[in-house]
């Protein structure tokens, strides 16, 4: 268990973590997310004591980092890979680190065969991949066979198969009763790696819940709907509250592949038949609808007697609800006119960049925990 209580801590005048409380469970995944520079590594390294907070406190397992009495095996960390001495085997890395905490020979060659860096591990690093350089950092973490980890970027340098051997490692960690903390800007592998999610942006806690929840609370929940009868459709389903517009590509006809971007500027105005252009198989017409529930639109169409192709309800990626999410906490955000493919969401408007965040994020405080509270309209 971590918890982290009002953490603040300011270098010269740029405030890195800004009241920060939260905690991290045991026995779940817990990932760790927020654009860049967002104070993600500072919290890390203060909980790891390896830097002085300001104001408030974080303790692992109810203790200060210093009050451990033998770090390693309570918590172990991979916080920058690279920090090690290129001249020095992995091995002898290894070693020498298990030598100063006690821990038995054999360990080292336990954790070189969970990491799978046996046949180099006598080789100086020098001359390793980044990825190998990374499976010793990871190594390391596990050397004391800690209760807690916390591994900031471990998926950086990998290969696939690196990737989803470490996927499925923090997964069995947590589900022996371990602590995780993970940070990753790769939002697809916290998808479904994360049980649950700690979102900050310029040091501040946004939104601390399971990850499904955050997914299901982002604006980007919509349903899919196609049918041969979608301009009339359209009519009904906004005359009952609903905002239909147009997936990227409905045009095309059939499916759409993600169907998830709603583009405001697509949306079409009630009447507007003639916006809904036939699809490819027997003209059924694709609608992306949201306010309303998938029931709710199956229930319009049959009272009207409209035939369906497809009704499917959809949720945000967490990409795309982390985007929406903190994109009023950019820090070193680019225009989304410099962004080729990308639409509004999730962009700051290049005035937005630079303000504070409490000015966009109507002031969200840390007590506010569990509420991604997206005040955008969708
Ligand atoms: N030692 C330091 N001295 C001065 N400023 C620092 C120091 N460490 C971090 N910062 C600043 O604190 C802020 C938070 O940085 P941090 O590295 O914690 O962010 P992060 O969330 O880990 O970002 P990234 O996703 O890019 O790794 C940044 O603005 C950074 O420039
Ligand atoms: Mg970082």
């Amino acid at each position: 268990m971590i918890e982290v209580h009002n953490l603040t801590k300011r270098y010269g005048s740029k405030l890195a973590v800004d009241h920060l409380s939260f905690e991290v469970e045991p026995g779940q995944v817990t990932g760790f997310l927020g654009p860049n520079g967002a104070g993600k590594s500072t919290t890390m390294r203060l909980i790891l004591g390896l830097d002085r907070p300001q104001e408030g406190r974080a303790t692992i397992n109810g203790k200060r980092y210093a009050q451990l009495s033998q770090p390693l095996r309570t918590v172990g960390a991979l916080l920058e890979a690279r920090a090690l001495h290129p001249g020095r085997s992995a091995r002898d890395h290894l070693l020498y680190l298990a030598q100063t905490q006690g821990l038995p020979r054999r360990r080292v060659d336990e954790v070189l065969g969970l990491v799978g860096l046996q046949d180099v591990a006598g080789k100086r690093t020098k001359g390793y991949s980044p990825g190998m350089t990374q499976r010793v950092g990871i190594a390391v973490a596990m050397l004391g066979d800690p209760e807690v980890l916390l591994l900031d970027e471990p998926v950086n340098g990998l290969d696939p198969e690196g990737i989803l051997w470490i996927r499925n490692l923090m997964k069995q960690l947590a589900a022996e009763g371990r602590t995780v903390l993970v940070s990753s800007h790769l939002m697809n592998e916290m998808a479904v790696t994360a049980d649950h999610l700690i979102v900050i942006g310029r040091g501040r806690l946004i939104a601390a819940l399971p990850t499904q929840e955050f997914i299901e609370r982002s604006a980007g929940r919509s349903v899919l709907v196609r049918s041969p009868a979608a301009a009339e459709l359209a009519r009904l389903i906004t005359a009952r509250g609903g905002t239909v517009a147009m997936p990227p590509g409905a045009g095309a006809g059939g499916p759409t592949g993600n169907g998830a971007a709603v583009s405001p500027a697509a949306e079409v105005p009630a009447g507007a038949g003639a916006a809904v252009p036939p699809g490819g198989d027997g003209a059924a017409g694709t609608l992306s609808v949201t306010g309303l529930e998938a029931a709710r639109v199956g229930e319009i169409a049959a009272e009207a007697g409209i035939v369906l192709h497809e009704l499917t309800p959809r949720l945000a990626s967490l990409e795309e609800a982390f985007m929406e999410t903190t994109a009023g906490s950019l820090e070193y955000g680019v225009p989304a006119s410099g962004m080729p493919g990308q639409d509004q969401q999730g962009m700051p408007a290049p005035d937005q960049q630079g303000a504070p965040a409490a000015d966009q994020q109507g002031g969200r405080a840390p007590d506010q925990q569990g509420a991604p509270a997206p005040e955008r309209a969708p």
